[in-house]
């Protein structure tokens, strides 16, 4: 018996955000947003798509897709950095929306690591009781904690949710996890929040909006994820030849071109659909899933790695057989 993905789902805001029109907000190109990240469209949120409203959709899909009712779920674990509120948790909204009124909530914080934190809970939970059916979701509006003004960081970013149903079953499941942060490095990727109200609590902010520095960031998200992965198969003595679908964050091609190239992972096994959305942080892995799924890429038995890196930094990696 193991913790298995018993549903999925995701939801994308309707507005499609082209390159051309980012041309029209900063000095950029189509041309330069195409060879330095991959990103050929993004998603923004409009009226009646806030954060928890995607993330119930999402999560409403993936209920229907695992026959599970709402008043089945005993937790909800929300992944995001753009939450609705500060209070109450972002999984308190959805808790309502749904009506999962067995459900206990709340949100994880891990950047783009989020969802996979969020797996590896709900895979603790699980194990210490079966019974429970766990929904976790990544969703973001990042558009609202976009610098528009700020041309590395504004054309990589969308918004979107994607949501999993896990419970227990009688074969597969997660096989193993591989969960790290390293604190120190915050600065190299960070968002401040609102603005104190205690002057003598006030920190130097560079407003609510994402920073980043897109060198660093890219070097370590590689040697970070590589890291995980193999620690994730050395715990099966798996290779990564034995496995059919990576199911990777997906923040920028050229991190993911360079990770396949240092896993020496076949590029059919790669899930990409990173140039219709950009990086949509917590969200972008149960998207990612969702799709790969619908479009038959993930079948019964398969075993599928996914693999993440966000601010903090945090990393990890997921190993599960479907
Ligand atoms: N359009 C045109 N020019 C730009 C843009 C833009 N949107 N953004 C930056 N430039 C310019 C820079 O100003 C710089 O100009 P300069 O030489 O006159 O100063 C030039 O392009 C080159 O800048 P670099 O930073 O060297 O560009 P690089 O080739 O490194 O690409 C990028 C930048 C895409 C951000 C890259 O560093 C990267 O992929 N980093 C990974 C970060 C990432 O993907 N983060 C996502 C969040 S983290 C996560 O999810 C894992």
């Amino acid at each position: 018996m193991g913790t298995v993905v018993l549903g999925t789902g995701s939801c994308l805001p309707k507005r499609v955000v082209t390159n051309e029109e980012m041309e029209s907000v900063v000095d950029t190109s189509d041309e330069w947003i195409r060879t330095r990240t991959g990103i050929e469209t993004r998603r923004y949120g409009g009226k009646g798509e806030l954060n928890y409203q995607m993330a119930s959709a999402a999560a409403g899909r993936a209920l229907d897709a695992a026959k599970v009712l709402p008043e089945e779920l005993g937790l909800i674990i929300v992944a995001t950095v753009s939450p609705h509120m500060v209070m109450p948790s972002t999984a308190c909204f959805v808790q309502a929306e749904i009506g999962a009124k067995n459900a206990f909530a709340y949100d994880v914080n891990a950047a783009c690591s989020g969802f996979l934190y969020g797996l590896d809970l709900a895979d603790k939970y699980i194990q210490s009781n079966p019974a429970l059916k766990v929904l976790v979701i990544g969703a973001e509006t990042l558009s609202t904690r976009t610098d528009f003004s700020d041309r590395n960081t504004c054309i990589l970013f969308g918004d979107g949710a994607g949501a999993a149903v896990l419970g227990t079953g009688d074969a597969g499941g997660i096989l193993a996890t591989n969960m790290q942060a390293d604190g120190r490095l915050w600065e190299l990727l960070h968002m401040h929040g609102p603005e104190s109200a205690n002057p003598d609590l006030r920190v130097d902010s560079s407003g609510p909006f994402i920073r980043m520095e897109g060198k660093e960031v890219f070097k370590y998200a590689v040697k970070s994820m590589e890291g995980s992965i193999n620690a994730v198969l050395a715990t099966q003595q798996m290779s990564i030849d034995d496995i059919d679908l990576l199911v990777p964050h997906q923040a920028n091609v050229r991190i993911l071109n360079n990770l396949k190239k240092r896993l020496g992972i076949a590029e059919e096994k790669v899930f990409i659909n990173l140039p219709k959305y950009g990086n949509t942080s917590a969200a972008s892995i149960p998207i990612a899933l969702d799709e790969a799924h619908q479009q038959g890429k993930i079948k019964k038995g398969n075993k599928i790695l996914l693999c993440s890196f966000g601010g903090g930094f945090t990393w990890g990696a997921v190993l599960l057989i479907w």
